[in-house]
C-alpha cells in the first residue's frame, strides 16, 4: 500500500470531487478500502453510537443498477429541491461550466467506476430525521466518517466525489443492495477509483473572511 507524501494542509486543500480523472480500468484493492474504512470509523458520532454501515459495491450488475438510479435521480427526480440563486462572476461561471462537464462525465461513466460506496446510518425509525435536531444528529453521525474515508482515500492516490441523486430512488437502491430500508438511511453514493495522476489543486471557494462571524452574525 503506497501512500502519497502530502502535508495535512495539502491533504485538506486538494481532496477534491474527482470525476474525469477517475481511472476506470484499475481495480481498487480490498485491503486499501478496508484501511480507509478503519481510519473513517475514528470519526465522531452522537453519543459514540457508531450506527454506521458501509456498502462497497464492486459487482458489475449492482454497479450498473446503482448508476441507473443515480441517472434517474438526476433526470427524473422525485422531489423538487429548492436551490438558492447565485450571482456568478465570470471566473465562477467558468468554474461552474467545468464542473458541469465533469459531472456529465460521471453521469455517463458511473457504472464503470471500480467501487461505489454507499454509507448508511441505522435508525430506530426513519422519522428520526423529521426535525432539524434529528437531522443534525443523524447526518452529523455519518458525514464526518465519510469525509475521513475520502481524505484517507486521497492519501492512497484514490479519488472520490460526494453524490446524492440516487437518494431520489433510495428504496430501490435499498432493494438492490439488500439494505433494510425502514431501519437504515443512506447518506450518499461515493464513486471510488485511483486517480489519473495525483496532483490536485485547491478548489475555488468563497473568501473565508466573508463567511466568518466573531461573537455576532
Ligand atoms: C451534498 C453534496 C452533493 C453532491 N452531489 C453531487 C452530484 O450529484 N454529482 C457530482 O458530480 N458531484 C456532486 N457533489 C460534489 C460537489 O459538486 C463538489 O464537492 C463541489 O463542487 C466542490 O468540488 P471541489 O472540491 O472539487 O472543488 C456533491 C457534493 C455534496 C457535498
Amino acid at each position: 500500500m503506497s501512500r502519497l507524501d502530502l502535508s495535512s494542509d495539502d491533504l485538506l486543500q486538494t481532496t477534491r470531487a474527482v470525476r474525469r480523472r477517475l481511472d476506470l480500468d484499475r481495480p481498487v484493492e480490498r485491503d486499501v478500502l478496508e484501511r480507509c474504512l478503519a481510519l473513517a470509523v475514528q470519526a465522531p458520532t452522537g453519543r459514540n453510537r457508531q450506527r454506521w454501515d458501509f456498502v462497497l459495491v464492486t459487482d458489475d450488475a449492482v454497479r450498473a443498477g446503482l448508476a441507473e438510479l443515480y441517472r434517474l435521480g438526476l433526470t427524473r427526480p422525485r422531489e423538487h429541491i429548492a436551490r438558492t440563486g447565485v450571482d456568478r462572476t465570470a471566473g465562477e461561471a467558468l468554474a461552474h461550466q467545468r464542473m458541469s462537464i465533469s459531472a456529465q462525465h460521471l453521469f455517463d461513466n458511473l457504472h464503470r467506476v471500480p467501487v461505489l460506496l454507499v454509507p448508511c446510518l441505522q435508525v430506530a425509525d426513519r422519522r428520526e430525521t423529521a426535525s432539524n435536531v434529528g437531522q443534525a444528529n443523524a447526518w452529523g453521525s455519518i458525514l464526518p466518517a465519510v469525509w475521513s474515508f475520502m481524505l484517507a482515500a486521497r492519501t492512497f492516490g484514490i479519488g472520490t466525489a460526494w453524490t446524492t441523486p440516487h437518494l431520489h430512488y433510495e428504496r430501490e437502491a435499498a432493494d438492490l443492495l439488500g439494505i433494510p430500508y425502514e431501519r437504515t438511511i443512506q447518506a450518499a453514493l461515493i464513486p471510488v477509483a485511483y486517480t489519473v495522476g495525483t496532483d490536485f489543486r485547491p478548489g475555488p471557494r468563497v473568501d473565508v473572511g466573508a463567511v466568518t462571524h466573531w461573537n455576532h452574525w
